[in-house]
């Protein structure tokens, strides 16, 4: 619970607060929040798969990633089981333009370390801007069973979120980690903006 309270805090390190009527918008439209969201789930669970197999020589990390494989797995499921509920499909997966602009960020040469820490920052940053979306929702809608259920993971995500930044400190320089984070931060805020303003959904 301290980690998560922690979690929380550094979270208001996102430079661009997610605009508080986002809320009533994602409310109108619960299917295609709840399809993003269950898509989501699905990528987190493959990136750190991924992450795993081209990392299997960093044998705390993938300690620490092979239980997170089965929560967000987990939380896959049980958005699935709620839009059956709802009598909803899954749907199709939509082209997911945040994300791509994270990876596109990302340095693709040069020395293996910053790659690798590119990759961590990246999941940290999803799972920071997840968690900041999911306090919202479970902030801001009127039904109580979705606030509780919007909870549930943002509890969740905020824990892999301090876990991304644990492992990145654990394998680089933690001075050099907090700069690069904090390039990261000004680069999503300014994709945040510039998607918002086109009115693109996001997540
Ligand atoms: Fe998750
Ligand atoms: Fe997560």
């Amino acid at each position: 619970m301290e980690q998560n309270l922690e979690a929380q805090k550094n979270i208001l390190g996102l430079q661009l607060p997610t605009d508080p009527r986002w809320v009533n918008l994602a409310s109108m439209s619960l299917q295609d929040i709840l399809t993003d969201h269950a898509y989501c789930e699905q990528k987190a669970a493959t990136s750190c798969i991924s992450i795993i197999q081209r990392y299997s020589d960093k044998e705390l990390m993938v300690k620490e990633l092979a239980p997170v494989v089965t929560e967000e797995w987990g939380h896959f499921r049980l958005v699935l089981q709620e839009l059956h509920r709802r009598g909803l499909a899954l749907g199709r997966q939509r082209k997911d333009e945040y994300v791509n602009r994270l990876i596109a960020f990302q340095q693709k040469g040069g020395a293996a370390e910053g790659r690798f820490l590119d990759e961590l920052l990246t999941m940290a940053l999803i799972e920071a801007r997840s968690c900041e979306r999911f306090k919202r929702l479970s902030e801001g809608l009127d039904d109580e069973y979705l606030r509780n259920f919007y909870r549930r993971f943002m509890e969740s995500e905020a824990g892999h979120y301090a876990l991304f930044i644990e492992l990145a400190e654990t394998y680089i320089d933690k001075t050099h980690v907090r700069q690069r984070w904090l390039q990261w931060l000004q680069h999503e805020a300014a994709i945040m903006q510039e998607l918002t303003l086109r009115g693109d959904r996001i997540h």
